[in-house]
């Protein structure tokens, strides 16, 4: 069985990418890592490809790392295998990432959903950093990025008790963007993506790349970058054409120049 589907085209702009993994509830083995990064890469470079739907079955977004394939590893073998490489590439990719989690997003998925944009998250959905259970603690950025989203205390609790949180609770602490009924969950991420695709993509790149770098900077530095990216975008035709269109009471074409 394929580890991940793709289906490019499912609405204008949109790609889908589906964790294919369900006898094991979609656990993150390095094949299939390997194959997501590796495909998100190559979506990365595809003209038509304007935002990426990231999703797994209702049962579960991934259950985090394969357990089974890692358990008998040695610190030495990790070093060497470097997986979070790889997750270094999703992070730095340009094109909008939408998470649409339901049921499971456990460890790795977990961590894998708060790598992308933006989550919408089913009512079933269950959130958690479980890897103390298992003797170690997250390794893909659930330390940083869950604290950042729901605020330390709870990051805290959750991380060192390993309990799960719900899709209710997720929303509230500001983890995922809405909650929806379980028969929805893709459906709202595929028509947020299609929206996002029609928008001028130089001016969403240079969004996205802003918005993170809220979490890396300084407010000073990161206004500066902001600044210096609404100025550049006066340089695209993109900017011309929307301004226009507003003027002239029309539809914009976009052009991605
Ligand atoms: C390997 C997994 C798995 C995992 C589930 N399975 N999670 N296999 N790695 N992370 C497998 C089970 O072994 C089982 O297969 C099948 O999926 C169904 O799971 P069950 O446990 O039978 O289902 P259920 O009783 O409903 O319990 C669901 C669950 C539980 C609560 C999600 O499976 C669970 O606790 N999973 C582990 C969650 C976890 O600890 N994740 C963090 C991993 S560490 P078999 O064939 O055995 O019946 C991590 C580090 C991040 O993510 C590093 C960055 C990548």
């Amino acid at each position: 069985m394929q580890p991940l589907l793709i289906e490019k085209g499912i609405r204008p702009g949109v790609a889908l990418l589906r964790l294919n993994r369900p006898e094991s509830l979609n656990a993150l083995n390095r094949a299939l890592v390997a194959e997501l990064t590796e495909t998100l890469l190559q979506l990365e470079k595809d003209d038509e490809v304007k935002a990426i739907v990231i999703t797994g079955n209702e049962r579960a977004f991934a259950a985090g790392a394969d357990i089974k394939e890692m358990a008998n590893d040695s610190a030495i073998d990790m070093l060497l295998l470097d997986q979070f490489q790889r997750w270094d590439q999703i992070k730095r990719l340009k094109k909008v990432l939408i998470a649409a989690v339901s049921g499971y997003a456990l460890g790795g998925g977990c961590e894998l959903a708060m790598l992308c944009d933006i989550i919408i998250a089913s009512e079933t959905a269950q959130f958690g950093q479980p890897e103390i259970k298992i003797g170690v603690i997250p390794g893909a950025g659930g330390t940083q990025r869950l604290v950042r989203a729901i605020g330390k205390s709870r990051a805290m609790e959750y991380i060192l008790t390993g309990r799960f949180f719900s899709a209710q609770q997720a929303a509230a602490w500001g983890l995922v963007s809405r909650v929806v009924p379980v028969e929805l969950y893709l459906e709202e991420a595929l028509k947020l993506a299609e929206e996002i695709a029609s928008m001028p993509p130089i001016a969403v790149q240079l969004a996205k790349q802003s918005v993170l770098k809220a979490y890396e900077l300084s407010l000073e530095e990161g206004l500066h970058f902001e600044r210096r990216n609404f100025y550049l975008l006066f340089a695209t035709e993109d900017q011309k054409e929307g301004m226009r269109a507003f003027m002239e009471k029309r539809t914009p074409q976009w052009k991605g120049r």
